[in-house]
């Protein structure tokens, strides 16, 4: 299975901050913002991914995450020149996909909670169809939203409507089979000339192949496009990082926790952080698990 991080746009929502740099490049309290939708790629046993970034902006990501190899994943680049719209991240990185399954996430959603890793390595798995996540949230028409029959199976999905039919927003992180590629080709422009992501997910549920998870009590979702957002983002983080000693989606620990970097590798990244902070937590994840 591929994956696919979107991180282009303007970031329009966020300015003046985002005016020169990327908004997936803001820090998410103690880490860039993309660190988040790798971390839950890298999570889900996926370790070609391709990140998809305006092109004023991709050299700043290149300096940042290079080609993955030091955390045992392969990292390639692709440009959006124009904001298309998130469907069209399917076309954009078509010589990617190749013949494989494919998984997108949006480069500032943030999830966290208990039994995660364990939910993404099951519809990691390809399987037929596509597997997409419903959240409850107080504002869903700022999102797609998911309405359920009384068997709690996904009937219906509407793209920001004004009045929602549900409370369950679909988060940023999408699992499908390789039939989205021609599926993306025929979506056509709607709202802003963008092609829609739901109108993909549409697809898939008239062909009755779309799965829809419900993320309980036990997860958090943040988005952080907007200063309200991102600030609660950090605060997040910031409070379960401190009260916990742990970090949130740490591509290190992750990479050594997957097998995907030995002890030694995870040694040397660390004392290339220990300025702040970061390079310690490392060292202590290492000696706590040698006893
Ligand atoms: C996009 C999708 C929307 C989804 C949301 C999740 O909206 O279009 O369906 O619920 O991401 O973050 P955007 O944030 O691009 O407005």
């Amino acid at each position: 299975m591929k994956g696919i991080i979107l991180a282009g746009g303007t970031g329009s929502r966020l300015y003046p901050i985002t005016r020169v740099v990327s908004k997936q490049l803001l820090p998410v309290y103690d880490k860039p913002m993309i660190y988040f939708p790798l971390t839950t790629l890298m999570l889900s046993g996926i370790r070609d991914i391709q990140i998809i970034t305006t092109r004023e902006h991709q050299h700043a990501f290149q300096t940042l995450l290079g080609n993955g190899h030091q955390w045992g994943i392969n990292l390639s680049w692709c440009i959006q020149e124009e904001p298309g719209g998130i469907a069209e991240a399917f076309s954009l990185s078509e010589d990617f996909i190749g013949n494989d399954h494919c998984a997108l996430a949006l480069g500032d959603n943030i999830l966290f909670g208990n039994g995660l890793t364990r939910l993404l390595q099951s519809v990691r798995t390809p399987k037929p169809g596509a597997t997409v996540f419903a959240y409850r949230v107080k504002d869903p028409e700022n999102y797609g939203v998911v309405s359920f029959n009384d068997q709690g199976i996904g009937i219906d999905i509407e793209e920001k409507p004004q009045k929602p039919k549900s409370n369950f927003a679909l988060i940023g992180l999408y699992f499908y089979d390789n039939q989205v590629v021609k599926i993306a080709r025929d979506v056509k422009p709607g709202l802003n000339n963008e092609k829609h992501i739901t109108d993909i997910n549409q697809k898939y549920l008239e062909m009755g192949n779309l799965q829809v998870e419900r993320l309980g009590r036990g997860f958090a979702w943040l988005d952080a496009g907007t200063v309200d957002s991102l600030h609660n983002a950090s605060a997040f983080v910031r409070s379960v990082e401190s009260r916990q000693g742990i970090k949130i989606a740490c591509p290190e620990e992750i990479a050594w926790y997957m097998g995907y970097i030995t002890n030694k590798d995870l040694e040397q990244l660390a004392d290339n952080l220990m300025a702040s902070g970061y390079g310690n937590y490392l060292r202590e994840i290492l000696m706590e698990q040698n006893g």
